[in-house]
């Protein structure tokens, strides 16, 4: 049960990007993926949601088989997508991008799950008349966390969410995903190990996008981590 990743590949072109990554989560729970720039996260991530596709590999989720099914179809069996940079609709509102997310995912009962996300981000209640595009960026990113949230995700596949977000903001969106993780599986990208150590389960380590080190977070070697992450 979980996600279970099996020898995946991705290239683009001739340039081998992902190289037999193989690891596993489990139904609830934060795994943090960590490497330096252009170790190849993103790709993964986006790989795993679908909008890369794999050269091979298996990507099964509660063992079932996912990695033939197109992006929309990854939503509705259980995958959230926070994607490095937002990707909020910056022309609709703050309303209406919650609202087609969960009139896109067929949940039961968007009104509830919208309130819920609220309740997380308050900020989000506060603008919700507002353009997306008018939002500073903490602001698009709690946005963009929302956004996935309120297709009531089982899995949550997070990119650098505190990436060039003020203090304050990055605090906030801690406490979701520490929340968060006690009843869903979270796949964080994190840049900072000591934050990511804190609040994940498991870590995994990319660099040159192989797996180079995997374990759990209370056993992992804070050094050697360290190692792959400098530059
Ligand atoms: N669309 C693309 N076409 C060709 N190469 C790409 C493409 N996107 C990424 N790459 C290359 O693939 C490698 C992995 O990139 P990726 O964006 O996955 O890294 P990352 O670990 O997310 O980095 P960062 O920490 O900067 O976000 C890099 O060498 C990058 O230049
Ligand atoms: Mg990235």
């Amino acid at each position: 049960m979980g996600l279970t990743i099996e020898k995946l590949n991705l290239h683009y072109g001739s340039s081998h990007a992902l190289k037999n990554i193989s690891f596993q989560t489990a139904t609830k729970g934060c795994t943090a993926v960590m490497g330096r720039n252009g170790a190849g996260k993103t790709t993964l991530l986006r790989c795993l949601m679908g909008v890369l596709p794999a050269t091979s590999g298996k990507i099964s989720w509660n063992d079932q088989d996912v990695a033939i099914l197109p992006p929309f179809r990854r939503v509705r069996e259980g995958f959230g997508y926070v994607p490095q940079g937002r990707e909020i609709f910056a022309n609709l509102t703050v309303g209406q991008n919650l609202e087609i997310a969960a009139a896109a995912a067929k949940v039961e009962e968007p009104e509830e799950v919208i309130a819920e996300a609220v309740a997380l981000f308050p900020v989000i209640g506060e603008m919700w008349k507002r353009r997306g595009g008018d939002l500073s960026g903490g602001q698009q990113q709690q946005l963009s966390i929302a956004r996935a949230l309120v297709t009531r995700p089982e899995l949550l596949i997070l990119d650098e969410p505190t990436e060039g977000v003020q203090p304050s903001i990055v605090s906030r969106i801690e406490d979701v995903i520490a929340q968060l993780r006690g009843r869903l599986s979270i796949l964080l990208v994190e840049q900072y190990f000591d934050f990511a150590r804190s609040i994940s389960d498991h870590v995994v380590v990319l660099s040159r996008g192989e797996v180079v080190l995997h374990g759990a977070a209370s056993d992992i070697n804070d050094e050697a981590v360290k190692r792959h992450l400098s530059i």
